[in-house]
């Protein structure tokens, strides 16, 4: 069936011209013994053919599964799709998701290559699932179908739901150490949650961590996402970034720290169909006084958690903890399938 109810659907795509396709493909990989030098590898190539044919491109690597997001003029799409069919370093490549319309991908290259250890059969039924809902014109967004195969919501409560990726999401970064990492750890413990973790790169560069933790709160399921700074510019963390409700923003004591992750956030969500509520946690009235500044000269709509120290993570979470009840119910994931996704 076709679902056009998504509010998540660009709602003024622009002129077909400006448009591009979208594709996103899962194949199985050949050789799970070393995955990230096989990502480096096809970086490579990428980085050699994709920009010269204006295609961005997203790899993420999941219990043996590739996960290939790809955005450009339909040609150049069409005939890297062949390319990458044929390539013997994976096999069973299937459509996910097919659309056209704005890009969603803002840099040329990023990959993602997750560490937990599932088995590759509930990756693939995952895949399956999407590949037969996408054969009877029901798709989902590409950052949702990334999200639904590298880091499905597995809450027992949260699948009862009738939208199991209808839940909250919300993003934490630190400005100067690592604190939004160690809430993770201490929330985990605490509530003996699972900390899933994983290692995001672009064109360039040492690669860069994130993790999430999922829990009920209320009606729905919350994930917490830690980023590092070094990640908020990756296309694919860009693209994940717009469906956050709220990103909470630990600063530090050194102002020129706050004012480089203000500017490196303002940057991330340039061109975004969404930014989320931006909240900036910090124990001394003058830094946070300082860190809105600096936020409302940049055009970010951010707003003070109240006081809380972000190295000692049981008083950030009082803090968030309010905040977070405030959140509205997140919007339905489905998007419409284009016309000629059943003739591919
Ligand atoms: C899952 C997967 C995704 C790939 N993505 C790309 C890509 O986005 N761009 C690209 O040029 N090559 C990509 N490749 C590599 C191509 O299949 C092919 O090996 C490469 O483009 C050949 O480049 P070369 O002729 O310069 O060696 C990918 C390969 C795999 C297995």
């Amino acid at each position: 069936m076709l679902d056009n109810s998504s509010p998540q659907e660009p709602p003024d795509a622009p002129a077909e011209s400006a448009a591009v396709l979208r594709v996103v493909c899962a194949s199985e990989a050949r050789n799970v013994e070393t995955p990230y030098a096989t990502l480096e590898h096809i970086r490579d190539a990428a980085l050699r053919h994709n920009p010269q044919v204006g295609i961005h491109a997203a790899l993420a690597f999941q219990s043996g599964w590739f996960v290939h997001w790809v955005e450009g003029p339909e040609r150049a799409v069409d005939a890297l799709c062949a390319r990458v069919r044929d390539d013997d370093r994976h096999y069973g490549q299937r459509i996910v998701h097919l659309s056209r319309g704005p890009r969603l991908l803002m840099t040329p290259w990023s990959m993602m290559l997750s560490t937990n250890p599932e088995s590759p059969l509930l990756m693939r039924e995952r895949v399956l699932h999407l590949t037969q809902q996408h054969e009877r014109g029901r798709q989902y967004a590409p950052s949702s179908v990334m999200r639904r195969l590298t880091a499905p919501m597995q809450l027992p409560e949260a699948l009862d739901l009738p939208d199991p990726e209808c839940y909250t999401r919300v993003g934490l970064c630190s400005a100067g150490g690592s604190e939004a990492f160690d809430l993770l750890r201490w929330l985990a413990n605490e509530r003996e949650l699972f900390v899933d973790y994983r290692r995001f790169a672009g064109e360039s560069g040492l690669d860069a961590g994130g993790a999430f933790v999922d829990q009920m709160y209320g009606a729905y399921a919350l994930r917490l996402i830690a980023v590092a700074r070094a990640d908020l510019l990756h296309g694919l963390r860009r693209a994940l970034m717009q469906d956050w409700a709220m990103f909470a923003l630990l600063l530090c004591n050194d102002p020129e720290r706050n004012a480089s992750l203000l500017d490196r956030v303002e940057e991330a969500f340039e061109g975004a169909m969404s930014v989320p509520e931006i909240v900036l946690v910090g124990f001394d009235g003058d830094l946070v006084g300082q860190a809105l500044r600096h936020g409302a000269a940049l055009r970010l709509n951010a707003r003070p958690a109240p006081y809380a120290d972000p190295g000692r993570a049981p008083t950030v979470w009082r803090a968030l903890s309010p905040l977070l009840k405030n959140i509205e119910a997140p919007p339905a994931s489905g998007w419409p399938t284009v016309a000629s996704a059943a003739a591919r």
